[in-house]
């Protein structure tokens, strides 16, 4: 199998691109210096491949409501060049997605084809994102993530270990509601939804079952060696961010239970899995 993987150096595409080189598939791992997604020159070099896999993003979702314009570049323009490539090419197409899509406020898990109600710049071009990649081809897969953490680069975890070293007890939110999940959890799922040729569609790539960042942050402190009573609770509305959070971001696999593909599993025993790598280094 022959992959092409955007935004390699990422949390998630470093993951994948090692999961890859440990099957010794053939991968061609493409930082921003290789390819630059919005760049069409840049993106019709592409060439030779079974699957190409998009992890490049504009992540940066407060500093998107400033500059929407590079956001969408990167969120919808860039996956819409690539999955127009691929087509060409012949490859399949995965393209990561995220919560943010929704709107948020729901009270159970967000389905695969529910309505795109984004209420954040960031959210608004991953939905534009999602669109331009259906509408260039069939061989699509979606796979939307929500609170990813993992070993490359910085994350919940580790912001969460670093405040513990520095600060007695941490106030952290109880009204923001959804899946922890560890990036090399999503490059497996992504690796097991090419393994069985999965339909071309929608999958949401989260661990099962729910928390809040409290809940979560009590996890992160007793597999830290704290005390997790350290961490108090406060609510969203302290803290002054300039886009909004989803206040419920918990997400349905039902499309993998249809395909009989095993979803990532409980966000508590992933955690547990994930954290002696994810703390190691902060
Ligand atoms: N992190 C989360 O909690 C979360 C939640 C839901 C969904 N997601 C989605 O999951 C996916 C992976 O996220 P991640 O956390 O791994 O992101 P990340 O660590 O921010 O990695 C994104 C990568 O994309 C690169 N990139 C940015 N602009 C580019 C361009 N024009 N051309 C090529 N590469 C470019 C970045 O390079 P530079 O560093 O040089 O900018 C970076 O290496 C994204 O689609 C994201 O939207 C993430």
């Amino acid at each position: 199998m022959r992959w092409i993987i955007t935004g390699a150096a990422g949390m998630l595409g470093t993951d994948l691109v090692r999961l890859l080189n440990e099957r010794d598939d053939d991968v061609l791992a493409l930082t921003r210096d290789a390819v630059d997604i919005t760049d069409p020159a840049s993106v019709d070099e592409l060439a030779d491949a079974d699957v190409v896999v998009n992890c490049a993003a504009y992540t940066a979702v407060d500093a998107a409501e400033e500059d929407e314009a590079s956001a969408f570049a990167v969120n919808a323009v860039g996956p819409q060049l690539l999955a127009r490539k691929a087509r060409e090419i012949g490859a399949r197409f995965v393209h990561i997605s995220t919560d943010y899509v929704f709107a948020g406020d729901s009270e159970s898990p967000y389905g695969e084809y529910g309505p795109l109600a984004p209420a954040s710049a960031y959210g608004r071009t991953k939905a534009a994102g999602e669109w331009g990649v259906r509408a260039e081809t069939e061989d699509y897969l979606i796979v939307r993530t929500a609170w990813l953490y993992g070993e490359h680069g910085s994350c919940f975890p580790k912001t969460m270990a670093r405040l513990s070293d520095k600060h007695p007890e941490l106030s952290v939110v109880t009204d923001e509601i959804g899946q922890p999940t560890w990036t090399a959890d999503l490059a497996d799922l992504i690796v097991r939804l090419i393994d069985a040729a999965a339909p071309a569609g929608i999958y949401h790539g989260t661990s099962s079952g729910q928390t809040n960042w409290h809940g979560f942050t009590k996890e992160i402190m007793t597999a830290y060696g704290k005390d997790p009573d350290i961490v108090g609770e406060t609510t969203a509305a302290t803290f002054n961010r300039p886009a909004p959070r989803p206040a419920y971001s918990v997400l349905g696999h039902d499309t993998l239970d249809a395909i009989g593909v095993a979803p990532i599993g409980d966000w508590k025993q992933r955690w547990q899995e994930a954290a002696p790598a994810v703390l190691a280094d902060l």
